[in-house]
């Protein structure tokens, strides 16, 4: 009897001590994990593996408290709010964009022409009445993926092959710009319309990193014919130890970027691959297409949920789950960055960017300017 008991006990310890070690390594794995993601941070597809975009039973997830992301700032809230108290926040920003776009002083800089290179930036999902604009360095691929699935070409979103995300003849994700006139003009007046932004000068930086210094996709053309052409044009000493050899540095993309008159005819050159560094005002027309949501990356965990549910597919898909922390702002790298860079150029640039940080509420950056 007695030594029965002393070996329940025993094993009880042990249990224990399995327990906890198991604790300990859950612990250090999702640490990695997190740290895996913010590798890629700067990257724009967050591809979790494993992680399950389309859900079956959707219903726990408005509630989830979950871990919340410290927020910037500027506009949001400290507590986790709901989605119908975000309601609220996404529109004031869609009235402050409103009143923007009347300003007339800043009509340069807001106002574009519905083109056809707009309407190559927007995506339609018909079976939901759904029009996305697609801005790039925000978690765009997530998005696509779920309109994807909505429009019924795959089951699940892990069923979509990598290969297919971006490829729009075959993924059942078809560009605005491959209807009729009068297709276009009935979604625009009908569906429902969004796409994010983050801080212009932020975006701007991961761009840089992304295209210029890491490359991860493989897209030669960005080191190898986009980067020389920029220092041709904006590096300011072109001794020969100086040159393309090192490859494009921040501030000659800064002063090919705040160039406004000299750049024109150099992003004609470049094509689709400008995409990266345009204003969201050019790529997306905010003044002119009326958008009914504007996410921003920085409160993706609210915004992702509220437009989900203001586009009425929250009961079918959720957003995947995001990384505490990954979104935010990061006012220490983006005084890095341009810490070496002149005024006059820090301030051209801003100038060239204001209507995108007008339009969207990002404070402008007085800490860069004066
Ligand atoms: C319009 O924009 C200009 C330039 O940024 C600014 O000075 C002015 O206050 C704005 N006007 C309104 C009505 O917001
Ligand atoms: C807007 O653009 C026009 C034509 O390019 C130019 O003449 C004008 O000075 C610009 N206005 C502002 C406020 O930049
Ligand atoms: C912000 O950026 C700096 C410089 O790139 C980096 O060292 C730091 O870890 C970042 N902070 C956060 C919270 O990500």
């Amino acid at each position: 009897m007695g030594e029965a008991m002393r070996h329940h006990w025993l094993l009880l310890g042990a249990c224990g001590w399995v327990l906890l070690i198991l604790m300990f390594v859950t612990k250090f794995m999702s640490f990695r994990a997190i740290d895996d993601y913010g590798e890629r941070a700067g990257g724009q597809s967050w591809t979790v593996p494993g992680t399950k975009l389309v859900k079956p039973n959707p219903a726990s997830r408005l509630e989830k408290p979950a871990t919340r992301t410290a927020l910037n700032p500027s506009d949001q809230p400290s507590a986790a709010p709901s989605v119908a108290d975000w309601q609220s926040v996404a529109e004031r920003r869609v009235e402050l964009l409103s009143s923007v776009c009347k300003n007339s002083s800043l009509r340069n800089l807001t106002h574009v022409s519905i083109s056809k290179f707009v309407l190559d930036r927007v995506f339609v999902c018909d079976k939901h009445k759904i029009l996305f604009c697609q801005t790039p360095k925000v978690g765009n691929t997530q998005w696509k993926k779920v309109l994807i699935v909505l429009n019924g070409a795959f089951p699940t979103v892990e069923e979509i092959p990598e290969s297919l995300v971006h490829d729009h003849e075959k993924n059942g994700l078809p560009r605005l710009s491959s209807f009729k006139p009068q297709e276009i003009t009935h979604r625009l007046s009908t569906y429902f319309k969004f796409f994010i932004v983050r801080d212009p000068f932020e975006r701007l930086i991961s761009a840089f990193k992304d295209k210029f210094v890491k490359n991860p996709r493989f897209e030669p053309w960005y080191k190898h014919d986009i980067a020389p052409a920029i220092i041709r044009k904006y590096r300011k000493s072109h001794r020969e130890s100086d040159s393309a050899a090192s490859g494009l540095h921040f501030e000659d993309f800064v002063r090919y970027l705040g160039d406004v008159d000299g750049r024109h005819r150099i992003d004609r050159q470049f094509g689709e691959h400008i995409i990266h560094w345009v204003t969201y005002a050019d790529l997306c027309a905010p003044c002119e297409i009326h958008y009914s949501a504007v996410g921003h990356h920085e409160t993706l965990e609210q915004d992702a949920p509220y437009i989900l549910s203001a586009a009425g597919i929250d009961q079918l898909v959720s957003y995947p789950a995001i990384p505490p922390g990954i979104t935010r702002y990061n006012r220490t790298k983006v005084e890095q960055y341009f810490s070496g860079i002149s005024k006059r150029d820090i301030r051209r640039l801003y100038a060239r960017y204001q209507g995108d940080f007008r339009l969207f509420g990002y404070p402008s950056p007085d800490f860069l300017l004066n």
